[in-house]
């Protein structure tokens, strides 16, 4: 184990206007939770990572301390203000971990790239063993074409294979990124993300790459968080393939023996009637059959009749229950 700490620090200080939800794109849902609370899970449950700084837009301060307290978050130890620009919330953890050693390692990564496999955090780590600062990238798959603003015409279309497109985390030593910061504040340079800086600035410093995945996508615009959910889905047991599975194994349930308790109504009905349409052979136990749920015996022979005529008995399924009715007293 290395003696200096691993600190993930999530960028959560942006607004997201491009998404246009009217509050934080880090609040978005996907299957269920927050895209803030996956990120952060990610590094919580990362084994290499020591603790976990969040950079916080200022409006949504209090539920992301909420939502970290809630989630039982226990590595996440400062929760700070970011600032208007991403540099400015980067700026923001470097200044709150000045009495860190700096070789401390940082992985910074952004709040709403919720996808992000932990395999990509440990080469992170790694390979500050080599340099300095790392960027996670993939290469590019259409043409990059370079273009003028202004007039709307193509300047250069470049070789595309030497053209990779820049995800998150980026990871630095955190001396490094600290010397980066402080020629950049001294202002003159125009930097978008902590690896562009540390480019510009100190250009004798090499920036090692990490490949990315194409499923560790930034939520950015409204449909991104559609793209986020069918990406979830595929990765639970809900997947497209596991469903199609479960159909091919209903049609192979076919001549099985299904004995349904409570069959000749509501849900148990409705199961024996889906059994049936897929050729399995149904009974159904229920008061009108002389079987009552409450009494073993009456189930027991009911059961013994059915296997003494099919030989085998596949399910039993059970949707009658005993209601009990209480009349609870009130002390005030
Ligand atoms: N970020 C930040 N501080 C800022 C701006 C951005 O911490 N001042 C964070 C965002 O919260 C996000 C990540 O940086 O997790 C990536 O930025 P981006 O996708 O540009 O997010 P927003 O700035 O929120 O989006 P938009 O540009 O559409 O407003």
């Amino acid at each position: 184990m290395s003696q200096y700490k691993n600190i993930g620090i999530i960028l959560a200080g942006g607004i997201g206007a491009r998404m246009g939800l009217g509050y934080p794109k880090q609040f978005s849902k996907i299957a269920g939770k927050t895209a803030l609370e996956h990120t952060v899970a990610i590094f919580q449950n990362h084994k290499e990572i020591d603790e976990i700084v969040i950079v916080s837009e200022r409006s949504v301060y209090h539920r992301i301390e909420e939502l970290v307290s809630k989630a039982g978050f226990t590595k996440v130890n400062r929760i700070l203000f970011g600032g208007k620009e991403r540099s400015d919330s980067t700026l923001s953890a470097i200044t709150a971990l000045k009495g860190e050693s700096e070789n401390t390692k940082l992985i910074i990564h952004d709040a709403v790239r919720p996808l992000l496999a932990a395999d990509v955090i440990s080469e992170c780590i790694e390979k500050l063993n080599t340099y300095n600062a790392i960027d996670v990238a993939i290469p590019a798959v259409d043409t990059i074409v370079h273009v003028n603003n202004e007039t709307q015409e193509i300047i250069e279309i470049p070789k595309r294979a030497e053209y990779y497109q820049g995800q998150t985390p980026q990871a630095f030593k955190l001396g490094t990124l600290k010397k980066a910061y402080d020629i950049y504040t001294q202002g003159g340079i125009e930097g978008t993300c902590d690896c562009s800086i540390v480019l510009k600035t100190l250009p004798d410093e090499k920036i090692g790459i990490v490949a990315g995945s194409e499923t560790n996508i930034k939520l950015t615009r409204p449909v991104d968080l559609f793209i986020a959910d069918k990406l979830f889905q595929s990765r639970s047991n809900f997947s497209l393939r596991n469903i199609i599975t479960s159909m091919e194994r209903l049609y192979d349930m076919k001549n099985d023996v299904l004995v349904v308790i409570g069959g000749s109504y509501g849900i148990g009905a409705d199961i024996i009637k889906i059994a049936q349409k897929l050729g399995i052979k149904t009974y159904s136990l229920s008061r009108s059959s002389g079987v009552n749920v409450v009494d073993i015996r009456s189930i027991e022979k009911a059961l013994a009749e059915i296997y003494a005529k099919e030989h085998r008995i596949d399910y039993v399924v059970n949707s009658a229950a005993i209601l009990n009715h209480k009349t609870w007293g009130c002390t005030r």
